[in-house]
């Protein structure tokens, strides 16, 4: 992996992945989605990491998609390579076993919106500039956008924003649902381990278990989504930590969870 392109550090139960290539506003090259891929994967197994957060190296951009420098020198069927790789690691962070936050800290166009719409919450700040604007190149969002943001936004306003190429403002972001909270670009990072930290004070299993639910389920029809959710349910009550749970409410303290 090349440790340049993104950075990664740890602290409590969080771990803050960073893309950076500021020079090209975060830009994604081959280089930079075997590096994230690599870096996902290690996270899914490593013990004591509750949350994901990812972020853009610099002040003004979070991700400006995919690397079109890159992309001039690629051939048709490196081309669609890309677009393979992206996709399936996108659909890989949306699918992580741990919650993930965008923390949106500027620009994030193309690939950058689709990264943060692969993410379970998207924080960002005043500054943020979002949208799939890939029509505007003649091509189309080819890593998940096409998909996420309609289910997300609802069809309406996601096929305005795919057919216009148009960009949205934090404020607008916010006001359509398509990100979770904005706040100024000096508290942003503060404001994602805040929420982190929430996360952190809850049962492992619980997590990834409504996560999975919520995921598959919402592909579904109510009733299956529904038996689902109970699986997903039945995966809890034989866990150490549902017994803590109710044994810290009885005791009046913190539960002390511990992933079992
Ligand atoms: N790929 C490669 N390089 C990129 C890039 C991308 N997606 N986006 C920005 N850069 C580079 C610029 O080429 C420039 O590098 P240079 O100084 O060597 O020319 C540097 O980042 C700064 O960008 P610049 O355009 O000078 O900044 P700006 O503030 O005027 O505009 C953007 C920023 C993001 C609005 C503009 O660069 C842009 O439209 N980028 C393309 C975004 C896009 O269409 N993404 C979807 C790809 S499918």
């Amino acid at each position: 992996m090349n440790d340049n392109v993104l950075l990664a550090e740890e602290e409590g139960g969080i771990a803050i992945l960073t893309l950076n290539r500021p020079d090209v506003m975060n830009a994604i090259n081959f280089s930079l989605l075997h590096a994230l891929k690599e870096k996902i994967e290690d996270l899914r197994v490593k013990q004591g990491i509750r949350v994901i957060i990812i972020t853009g190296a610099g002040e003004k951009a979070f991700c400006a998609g995919a690397d079109l420098k890159e992309r001039a020198l690629l051939d048709d069927s490196q081309v669609k390579k890309f677009i393979f790789t992206i996709r399936d690691l996108f659909t890989s962070i949306a699918l992580l076993n741990k919650p993930v936050i965008a923390a949106i800290n500027g620009v994030a166009l193309g690939g950058g919106t689709e990264l943060s719409l692969a993410c379970d919450i998207r924080i960002a700040s005043m500054n943020a500039s979002m949208g799939l604007t890939e029509t505007r190149l003649a091509i189309i969002p080819g890593a998940g956008g096409t998909q996420r943001l309609p289910r997300l936004i609802g069809c309406g306003k996601a096929k305005e924003l795919i057919f216009t190429g148009r960009r949205v403002g934090a404020q607008e972001a916010l006001q359509i649902g398509l990100v979770n909270q904005i706040c100024e670009h000096e508290s942003l990072l503060d404001e994602c381990k805040k929420m982190a930290a929430m996360i952190c004070e809850t049962g492992p299993i619980a997590i990834e278990q409504a996560k999975y639910a919520i995921n598959y389920g919402l592909e579904t029809d109510i009733n299956t989504g529904l038996a689902i959710e109970s699986n997903a349910y039945w995966v809890t009550i034989p866990t150490e930590d549902r017994l803590e749970g109710i044994a810290a409410f009885r005791e009046k303290r913190k539960p002390v969870y511990k992933g079992r």
